[in-house]
C-alpha cells in the first residue's frame, strides 16, 4: 500500500518504471529481475515505419551524463505489434508504449495501430530533437503539441501520457496545451540538447551535431520542471531526468511526480530499477510515510512539520 500510486487514469503498485529507450522492450532485463518488480514498463518509441536511426557516433559520454542522437531507430508499428508487443503483454504488467512520428498524421496512424492492444496507455514522444515538421522541431509549440494530442484522441481510447520537451522557453504552456487537449498525464522532461567537439578533428563529435544530454547532470533542470507544471496543470505527473539514487525518486515526488521514470544510469547498473523499488520501500517505512503522501509534499507550504 505504501508503495502504491495513483495515475488517475490507473493505479501503480509502485511508481518506478523505465525511461523510454533505456529499457528496448524489456526482454535483455528478464534474465536479471521479474519485470513485475515494476510499476510499469515503457518500452522504445515505435514509429509507423522502421527506422534505422542517425548515423554513428550518436553517443557520447558528458560530465555527469551522456548524450546520444540515436533517432528514434525502431522496427516499426508492424514488426512491434507482431513480435515485441505480444511478448511484453505476457509478462502481465502495466505497459506504455512510446509513440513517435514527424507528422500529426504518423502520430494518429501509429496510435489507431495500437488501439485494440490492452495496454495502460500510450506515450506520446513530443519532444525527440531529431524529428522535425516543416523543419521545426515537433513538440516545441503549444499549437502543435495541441493538434497531435487532440487528433490521436479522436482515433484512440487509450489513456494518453504526454511526453514534453524541455528545450523550450516555457514548458509549463506546453503542459497546459496538452492537458486542454486531453493528455491523462505527462512525463517531464526529455533530454537537454547539447554538443561535443572532437577537438583532434576540428568537428562536432556526434554524426548528428547535437544530442540530447541525460543523466545526473539534468536532475537540477528536470525537478524544476516537474515542479513548475505540477503547479500548471491538474493531471498527473511523471518525473524523469537524472534519477540514479532512491534519495533522487523522493525528490521527484515531492516536487510533484506521481511516478518517475528512470533511464541513463540503468546503463551502468542494470539492477537499478528493482533496487530502487525496494530502497523507495525501505525509505517509506523509515519515515512512516507512503508514496501518495509524498506526492507534491514540498509544495504545500503550509503543511510543513519536522
Ligand atoms: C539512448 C537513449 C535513447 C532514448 N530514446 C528515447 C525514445 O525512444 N523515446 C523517448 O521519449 N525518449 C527517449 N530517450 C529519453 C529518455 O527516455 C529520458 O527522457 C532521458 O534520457 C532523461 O532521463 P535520464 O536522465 O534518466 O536518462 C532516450 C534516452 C537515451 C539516453
Amino acid at each position: 500500500m505504501m508503495l502504491q500510486t495513483d495515475l488517475g487514469f490507473a493505479r501503480l503498485n509502485n511508481p518506478i518504471m523505465p525511461a523510454s529507450g533505456c529499457f528496448g522492450w524489456g526482454r535483455e532485463y528478464i534474465e536479471l529481475f521479474d519485470l513485475k518488480t515494476l510499476g510499469a514498463v515503457v518500452t522504445k518509441a515505435t514509429t509507423y515505419l522502421p527506422r534505422e536511426g542517425n548515423a554513428t557516433p550518436r553517443v557520447a559520454e558528458a560530465p555527469a551524463g551522456m548524450l546520444n542522437a540515436i533517432g528514434l531507430q525502431n522496427a516499426g508499428l508492424h514488426a512491434v505489434v507482431k513480435t515485441d508487443l505480444p511478448w511484453l503483454l505476457e509478462q502481465k504488467l502495466p505497459v506504455l508504449v512510446n509513440v513517435a512520428g514527424s507528422t500529426v498524421e504518423e502520430y494518429v496512424q501509429v496510435a489507431a495501430g495500437l488501439a485494440e492492444f490492452p495496454l495502460l496507455g500510450l506515450e506520446l514522444n513530443l519532444s525527440c530533437p531529431n524529428v522535425r515538421e516543416g523543419g521545426i522541431a515537433f513538440g516545441l509549440q503549444a499549437e502543435s503539441v495541441h493538434r497531435v494530442v487532440q487528433a490521436v484522441k479522436a482515433e484512440c481510447q487509450l489513456p494518453l501520457v504526454v511526453k514534453l520537451s524541455p528545450n523550450v522557453t516555457e514548458i509549463t504552456e506546453l503542459a497546459v496545451a496538452a492537458a486542454e487537449a486531453g493528455a491523462s498525464a505527462l512525463t517531464v522532461i526529455n533530454t537537454l540538447r547539447g554538443m561535443a567537439i572532437d577537438i583532434e578533428h576540428r568537428r562536432p563529435l556526434l554524426a548528428n551535431t547535437f544530442g540530447g544530454l541525460s543523466g545526473p547532470a539534468i536532475k537540477p533542470v528536470a525537478l524544476a520542471m516537474v515542479w513548475q507544471v505540477a503547479s500548471a496543470v491538474d493531471i498527473p505527473v511523471i518525473g524523469c531526468g537524472g534519477i540514479s539514487r532512491v534519495e533522487d525518486v523522493v525528490e521527484f515526488l515531492m516536487a510533484g511526480a506521481s511516478a518517475v521514470q528512470v533511464g541513463s544510469a540503468s546503463f551502468s547498473e542494470p539492477l537499478l530499477l528493482p533496487r530502487l523499488v525496494w530502497e523507495l520501500e525501505a525509505w517509506l517505512q523509515e519515515h512512516q510515510t507512503s508514496v501518495t503522501e509524498l506526492v507534491g509534499a514540498a509544495q504545500r507550504k503550509d503543511e510543513i512539520n519536522d
